[in-house]
C-alpha cells in the first residue's frame, strides 16, 4: 500500500512528542488519506493477485528496498502494515536508521545477539543486568560455543582490558536494572572505537543498550556513539500493561539480517499487540513520563528524608553518586534533565535474608491502593517489587550482594497516581517495620 501523503515539511522540524503522536507523514505500509488513527491489520496471510507478484515479494524480502514497486505483503512473520509503522515511529523516536519488532523484550535481545555473534566469539555484559537477560547470556550462549564475560562498564580500563580478540558485542543497561547504576555511554563507546580502529570491519565490536529504564524520552544512546538499542515495549513505551513486546533499533546495515533472523526464528510482535503500542503507548509516552518523573522526584525525596531508609538510588537527586553523568547522558530532546521514572531503595538495618524488605512490600502489597506488588515497570500503575528474589533470581547471590542487589532492596516504579497517594502508602509501610 503506498502512501498518498507528501511528506510534509514541518516533520522534518516536529519535536519527539509530536513525531511519537503522529509518526511519519508518509509510510509505504499505509495510506493515510482517510485515516487519524492506524488500522489494527489482521491477516496471517495476504492475497496476492499473481505468482509474479509473490515471487517478487519473496524475492524482495531481506533486500534492500526496490523503490520502483510497491511494497508486496505476503505473510505476517515476514512483514505487515501495523508492525511496520510501528518500526517507523520507534526508528524515528530513538534516531535510528531502522527498528524491527519481537514477541517480547528477551526475543529482541536474544535476536540482536544471535546475529552479532557466532560460535567462538565473545560478548561482555556488564555484570548486573535483567534476570532473564543473565539466564540467556549464562545458559544459553555458552552451549552454541559463544563466550559471555562480565565486566564493571562503569570502569573504561576494566572494560578495555576484558575485550579480547573474539569479543564482537559489549552488552549493558543504562540505568542497570535494578539499581539505576549508570554506564557513561560515550566513555563506553570510546573505548570500543579504540579498539575497533586497530580491527578489520568483519571483527569490528558492537555496542547494544538496553534502554528499556530510560525509554527515548530521557536518553537516545545512539547519540553518544552506541550501535544498537533494544527495548522492552512491554514497559515505559506499551505503558499501559496489556501487551508484551521488543523492539532492536538497527543501523541499516544490520537489518536484512535481523530480518531473516526473526522470519527463521520466528518471534514477531502480533500486529495486535503493535496496534496498542502505535496507537496509545508510543503517543502518550511523552506526557507519562513528564508525570511519573515529577512523582519519582517526589517519592525519592520522601524516602531519602525518612529515619528508616538507608539509601535511596534515583539519578534525579544531587545525593545519586552518579549525578553528574545522569545530568549528562539522561535528558529528552530539548535538553532538559529527565532522571526517570525507576527508583531503587534499601531500608536501614536491613537482615541478610532481607526479610525486613520483604515485610515492608508485602504491607504494601496487602494494603495499598495505589501501589502493587507486581513485576513490570513504565506502566500507568506505580508498582513494587523485591528483585533480589524475584525478577534477579537468576544471578547468582554473591554476585548480586557484591553489586549492590541485596536481599530485601525495593523496586519502584512510579505510575500516574497522585504522588501524594503514593507517598502515604508507603508512609503506612514505614510504619510497621
Ligand atoms: C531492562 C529489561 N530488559 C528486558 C526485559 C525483558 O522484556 P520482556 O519481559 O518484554 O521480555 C525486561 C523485563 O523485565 C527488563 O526489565
Amino acid at each position: 500500500m503506498s502512501s498518498n501523503r507528501e511528506r510534509q515539511p514541518s516533520e522534518k522540524r516536529a519535536h519527539l512528542r509530536t513525531r511519537m503522536i503522529h509518526g511519519l507523514s508518509t509510510s509505504q505500509h499505509w495510506e493515510y488519506g482517510h485515516h487519524v488513527v492506524p488500522p489494527m491489520t489482521s491477516s496471517a496471510t495476504f492475497r496476492l493477485d499473481s505468482v509474479a507478484r509473490g515471487a517478487q515479494g519473496f524475492n524482495d524480502f531481506a533486500h534492500d528496498a526496490d523503490e520502483s514497486h510497491d511494497l508486496v505483503y505476503i505473510y505476517d512473520r515476514l512483514d505487515e502494515p501495523t508492525r511496520g509503522m510501528l518500526e517507523e515511529n520507534l526508528a524515528s523516536a530513538e534516531g535510528g536508521d531502522s527498528a524491527l519488532c519481537f514477541s517480547s523484550g528477551m526475543a529482541a535481545i536474544s535476536g540482536i545477539v544471535q546475529c552479532l555473534l557466532q560460535q567462538g566469539e565473545g560478548l561482555i555484559s556488564h555484570h548486573v543486568v535483567y534476570g532473564c537477560t543473565y539466564s540467556l547470556f549464562t545458559n544459553w550462549l555458552p552451549r552454541y560455543g559463544i563466550g559471555v564475560d562480565f565486566t564493571d562498564m562503569t570502569n573504561p580500563d576494566a572494560l578495555r582490558s576484558s575485550i579480547s580478540p573474539r569479543t564482537r558485542v559489549i552488552y549493558f543497561e543504562t540505568p542497570v536494572n535494578p539499581d539505576m547504576t549508570l554506564i557513561d555511554m560515550e566513555a563506553v563507546s570510546d573505548v570500543v572505537s579504540d579498539v575497533n580502529r586497530k580491527r578489520d570491519e568483519s571483527q569490528r565490536i558492537r555496542v547494544v543498550v538496553d534502554n528499556t529504564f530510560a525509554t527515548p524520552v530521557c536518553q537516545r544512546p545512539l547519540e553518544f556513539g552506541v550501535d544498537v538499542v533494544c527495548h522492552s515495549l512491554t514497559k515505559g513505551i506499551g505503558g499501559f500493561g496489556t501487551d508484551i513486546g521488543g523492539v532492536v533499533v538497527m543501523p541499516n546495515e544490520l537489518r536484512n539480517r535481523m530480518l531473516l533472523y526473526r522470519k527463521d526464528f520466528g518471534g514477531v510482535l502480533s500486529p495486535k499487540a503493535a496496534w496498542a503500542t502505535l496507537v496509545y503507548g508510543l503517543p502518550s509516552l511523552a506526557t507519562r513520563m513528564a508525570n511519573y518523573q515529577k512523582t519519582a522526584h517526589h517519592v525519592a525525596k520522601y524516602l531519602s528524608q525518612h529515619p528508616k531508609v538507608e539509601k535511596v538510588l534515583y539519578p534525579g537527586i544531587e545525593s545519586f553518586p552518579q549525578f553528574a553523568l545522569a545530568k549528562k547522558q539522561m535528558r529528552d530532546p530539548k535538553g532538559r534533565f529527565s532522571p526517570g521514572s525507576m527508583l531503587y531503595f534499601i531500608l536501614k538495618d536491613a537482615d541478610p535474608e532481607g526479610k525486613k524488605g520483604s515485610r515492608f512490600v508485602d504491607h504494601v502489597a496487602q494494603n495499598a491502593y495505589s501501589i502493587s506488588l507486581a513485576v513490570s515497570l513504565g506502566q500507568i500503575k506505580t508498582l513494587i517489587e523485591c528483585p533480589f528474589n524475584m525478577t534477579h533470581s537468576s544471578l547468582p547471590p554473591e554476585e548480586k550482594a557484591r553489586h549492590g542487589v541485596v536481599p530485601g532492596g525495593i523496586r519502584l516504579s512510579c505510575g500516574l497516581e497522585d504522588w501524594e497517594d503514593i507517598v502515604a502508602d508507603l508512609d503506612e509501610a514505614m510504619k510497621i517495620i
